[in-house]
């Protein structure tokens, strides 16, 4: 299995490591455009093998791409990050640009692979590499709501004083300040509604503090986050690589789903060999009907930009 990771910055070379780490793929290919970057990222990652006990094979190259093909998955994470107090709407000037050239460039290599986008605003950014590529839907895949959900889940632990692994919750919608939904009516701690524990004030909180979960982050490090972004890209990575059929929240094309068309956005699908295999259409009330409807309405705008 050979995984392609487009862009050696701190996301891209975070999503090489997890990948690597989990020992599941035979060789992860990370490209970048400035010279001899992702060369030295991936030796440096090598030089982690024996230590972090892996037999992945990272190989680094610039801007080289005939050195991806036949890879099965493509992860694009190219662009530029934003800094503090920037939208990730306003990145889209830039990275349009360059997540158009390297859809194309990938697909030239490898035409069968599935194509993972990262790079923000990343829901505009899915439906971008949709209309330049014309792959399957299935085959092109936002990551926004896994990272979300992770950031959410954190975020309920904290508030409930409770293990990571005790908990489990969702976040659907657009991957931005406004758009993200956190699902706390479905959220739980072990198998318990967190609504039994937690008071309306305080899940508003919890939901809230998810929303900004990257601007948080973009704050206290001058530029936007890394590890959970890369571990999210490595888990969905490795439910499509390992054929897992994992449900997780991801930017997918919508035909009518949730009443939603032509668009993508964040909802739960079954990951697995095909990429999406399913997209899950959950019995939303009426609060979060008008939360999806509103936040679609938020990507669309930024789609418009596009034209
Ligand atoms: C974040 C970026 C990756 O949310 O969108 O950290």
């Amino acid at each position: 299995m050979k995984i392609t990771v487009v862009g050696a910055g701190a996301v891209g070379a975070s999503c090489a490591e997890y990948i690597a780490i989990k020992n599941f793929a035979s060789e992860v290919v990370l490209l970048d455009i400035k010279e001899g970057f992702a060369e030295g990222k991936a030796m440096d990652l090598m030089q982690t093998a024996t230590l972090n006990g892996f037999d992945t094979k990272i190989t680094g190259v610039t801007n080289d791409y005939s050195a991806t093909a036949g890879s099965h998955i493509c992860v694009i994470t190219s662009g530029i990050p934003r800094k503090p107090g920037m939208t990730r709407e306003e990145l889209i000037g830039i990275n349009a640009g360059i997540v158009q050239n390297v859809a194309a460039a990938l697909i030239e290599q490898s035409p069968e692979t599935i194509l993972v986008v990262v790079s923000n605003p990343m829901d505009t950014m899915t439906y971008l590499a949709h209309k330049v590529t014309g792959l399957p839907k299935n085959r092109i895949i936002g990551m926004g709501g896994t990272l979300d959900s992770a950031r959410f889940k954190y975020r309920l632990a904290e508030a409930l004083g409770a293990p990571s692994s005790d908990i489990d919750g969702m976040v659907i919608g657009g991957h931005s300040d406004t758009g993200m939904i956190p699902l706390t009516r479905l959220a739980t701690r072990s198998s318990v509604p967190v609504s039994a524990f937690l008071s309306s004030e305080r899940l508003d909180q919890v939901r809230e503090a998810t929303k900004v979960g990257g601007a948080t982050l973009t704050k206290l490090l001058g530029t936007s986050a890394w590890y959970a972004p890369g571990a999210a890209v490595s888990s969905l990575v490795q439910s499509i690589a390992c054929d897992q059929k994992k449900m997780m929240p991801c930017s997918t094309l919508l035909s009518g789903e949730y009443g939603l068309d032509d668009i993508c956005i964040g909802v739960p699908v079954i990951l697995g060999r095909n990429g999406i295999e399913e997209i899950v259409e959950l019995e939303l009330d009426d609060n979060e009907r008008a939360h999806l409807a509103e936040s679609a309405e938020g990507v669309r705008k930024t789609n418009d930009l596009l034209a």
